[in-house]
């Protein structure tokens, strides 16, 4: 800040200070800090020495200038604490008529109250809520989920690796890019059937855009028994969709791929925004649907790799973006704008 501004700041720093003293013992405090021999003016003129030849006069006025401000403001303001002695209040004193202190109450992030509502949904629907680590190794978020050594999602780009030492038998830890280890970690404790989701944080090296964040968070599912088949699947997803997003959402399967589900499929549902027409519609880009979830049947390799008897077992598992359906449910433009903790778009939810 350049001396000027500096002068400006503490003109208005030391009025309100002035104005605010209750007491000659706090004025004179002020006098000194301001006027003495050591006060904070004394140093403005000590800075004027830096300034070029040409500004040092107009600097010596505005110094002076402030000087006399300050000075005519404390003898006011004595004058009016000595006048009006009753401004003065005796210690302990406590004015009921005062009007009390708003309280700013927070509340749930948007993520995690969608989080929330979503996990509910599935609470209903007879699933149980599981949580694993976000620390992993490659053995769980990879190779476990049937993942080969040459996919292109363990390259370094695409996942956060935290050493490059391997972890006895286990791989290199890293952070988990999605909530599918989890899958794995419930099924080495627990015997079928199992209905459990997952709600979590996942982390994926990408560059943050409108619809991309190195984190984020994932809802996973899984439903394991005897007979579980697609059709269970798309019941599930159909209930889920409708209560979600409205009765009026439609829901499509695209067949997909996931090394860990065979048969694999991608979700979308009719777009929020256009319900569906598709025209000159921004959000779904004409096309009328919106992705929302990978999902498929468990592929019989991830059981081996738990050992569940896929003779005798079969079960579905999907994974859903928590912050898409945020997005798509309130229309938010920007998955950026989660993270940068303005009030004035929190404060909408
Ligand atoms: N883990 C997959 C992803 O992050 C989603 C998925 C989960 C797909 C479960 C199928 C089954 O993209």
């Amino acid at each position: 800040m350049n001396l000027f501004d500096q002068l400006d700041t503490t003109e208005n720093q030391a009025l309100e200070e002035i104005s605010r003293a209750t007491g000659p013992e706090i004025l004179q405090q002020l006098e000194t800090n301001y006027l003495s021999r050591k006060g904070i003016l004394r140093g403005f003129f000590g800075q004027m020495a830096a300034l070029p030849d040409e500004q040092k006069p107009q600097a010596g006025e505005a110094i002076n200038r402030l000087k006399k401000v300050i000075e005519e403001k404390i003898t006011e303001q004595r004058k009016i604490l000595a006048a009006a002695p009753q401004t003065r209040l005796p210690e302990g004193f406590f004015d009921i008529s005062l009007p009390g202190f708003e309280k700013v109450t927070g509340s749930f992030h948007p993520v995690y109250r969608t989080m929330q509502e979503l996990s509910a949904i599935f609470v209903r629907l007879g699933f149980n809520i599981a949580y694993g680590p976000e620390i992993e190794t490659e053995f769980y978020n990879f190779t476990a989920l049937n993942i080969p050594l040459d996919h292109p999602s363990r390259d370094a780009f695409d996942t956060f690796y935290l050493s490059d030492s391997s972890v006895s038998n286990t791989g290199r830890l890293l952070l988990r890019s999605h909530t599918s280890p989890v899958q794995v970690r419930i099924m080495e404790k627990t015997k079928p059937p199992l209905q459990v989701i997952v709600p979590g944080k996942v982390f994926r090296p990408d560059t943050p855009g409108p619809s991309r964040f190195p984190m984020f968070h994932q809802i996973e599912g899984l439903m394991v028994d005897e007979n579980v088949s697609f059709a269970n699947l798309k019941g599930i997803l159909s209930l889920f969709i409708r209560e979600f997003f409205g009765s009026e959402t439609r829901m499509r399967f695209r067949p997909s791929f996931f090394p860990f589900t065979e048969p694999s499929a991608e979700v979308d549902i009719s777009c929020v925004i256009c319900g569906g027409t598709g025209d000159r519609c921004p959000v779904c880009r004409g096309e009328g649907w919106l992705e929302i979830l990978g999902a498929g049947m468990v592929h019989p390799k991830v059981f081996e790799a738990v050992n569940y008897d896929s003779e005798k077992y079969t079960g579905f598992a999907f994974g859903l973006g928590v912050e898409r359906m945020a997005m798509l449910k309130y229309s938010i433009n920007d998955i950026r704008l989660f993270t940068e903790n303005h009030l004035k778009f929190l404060e909408q939810f």
